[in-house]
């Protein structure tokens, strides 16, 4: 009947045992499992643990400075961190298709990672946030894999590390409640679900730097309501999507021409079925309010009303 402070305890010792006086590798995605892992492994070897934190350029507002405000800033990890939109940018130019989208996107994401991982010596293992449903869902063979949120990976065959996993007898509420007792924000710890490829799937068809302002700014408004009202922990995830079609409306005396904004939130367990969230009417009012007025280029809000089946939670 062990507790989690036995389990943080526990997992110390084991991981100083194991990684003895060699170096550590991890890639911080901004989520949960890898932030946790992060400050678990800060906490046993210091300054044995290196970082990586690719940022793609398609993170929410403001996300990739509190990842390093908090776990560089706060928590003292030594983090790599990548600026890499300009890449990911470039090689998104031009694609429509969700799934090539994804690819991309993975891909990228491994190769900067590697890119940086190449740069350093002398490091023996690499630490990954899988939980236990990551290992019952992909199988047996995690072993050289990158647990990426993109499920695609994979080292060079030249980068053999041996793999530190210390969250995969774990469910993500333990994994939460792991990253409570380190101390770690409410804000890092209680993360809702966001996909790798980010907000790159979230503006339909091809990603520019201009539809990317457009659904992180509107996205930034949606969750400073939600928080605003007190449903942070009421709705299970919650987002604006782009679709990239324009309408006519009406503003002051002009008639405007412009993009619509969709808002997504849904409640659910685990992803694979969800309901769409009954947010109360005036609270979408404010926020339709909201993004129309400060984010340039909007001039309608419309909201989601499917569940899952048949629609998925996110748009592509
Ligand atoms: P869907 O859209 O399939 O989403 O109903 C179910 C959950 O999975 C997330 N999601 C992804 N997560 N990579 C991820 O790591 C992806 O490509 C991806 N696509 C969807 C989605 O945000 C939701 O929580």
């Amino acid at each position: 009947n062990w507790t989690m402070n036995d389990f943080i305890d526990l997992q110390i010792q084991h991981i100083r045992e194991t990684v003895g006086d060699k170096k550590v590798l991890l890639g911080l995605s901004g989520g949960v499992d890898s932030s946790v892992v992060g400050v678990l492994l800060h906490k046993a070897i210091g300054t044995q643990l290196t970082s990586i934190f690719v940022d793609h350029g398609l993170l929410r507002k403001n996300e990739a400075d509190q990842v390093m405000d908090s776990l560089a800033g706060k928590f003292g990890l030594n983090i790599i961190k990548v600026d890499a939109q300009e890449r990911f940018l470039s090689k998104l130019k031009g694609v429509t298709d969700p799934e090539k989208k994804r690819k991309i996107i993975g891909n990228e994401f491994i190769q900067v990672f590697n890119d940086e991982a190449r740069k350093l010596h002398g490091i023996d293992f690499l630490a990954q946030g899988t939980l236990y449903t990551d290992v019952v869902e992909s199988g047996t063979d995690t072993a050289q894999t990158i647990k990426s949120h993109h499920n695609v990976g994979g080292l060079p065959k030249d980068m053999k590390f041996k793999l530190i996993e210390p969250l995969n007898k774990l469910f993500k509420d333990e994994a939460r409640e792991i990253g409570e007792k380190l101390g770690m924000p409410d804000a890092l710890v209680w993360r809702q679900p966001f996909p790798g490829p980010g907000l790159g799937i979230r503006v339909l068809g091809e990603v520019t730097k201009d539809k990317l302002r457009i659904v992180r700014d509107s996205d930034a408004i949606l969750r400073d309501e939600i928080a605003k009202n007190g449903l942070e922990r009421k709705v299970w995830q919650y987002f604006t999507v782009l679709p990239g079609f324009k309408s006519v409306g009406v503003m002051g005396d002009g008639r405007t021409y412009d993009y619509t904004v969709a808002i997504r939130a849904v409640n659910s367990v685990d992803g694979m079925t969800a309901d769409f969230a009954r947010l109360p009417w005036d609270v979408l009012q404010q926020i339709s309010v909201r993004i129309v007025n400060e984010v340039d280029g909007v001039n309608r809000i419309v909201y989601d009303v499917t569940s899952k089946p048949p629609s998925t939670i996110e748009w592509e």
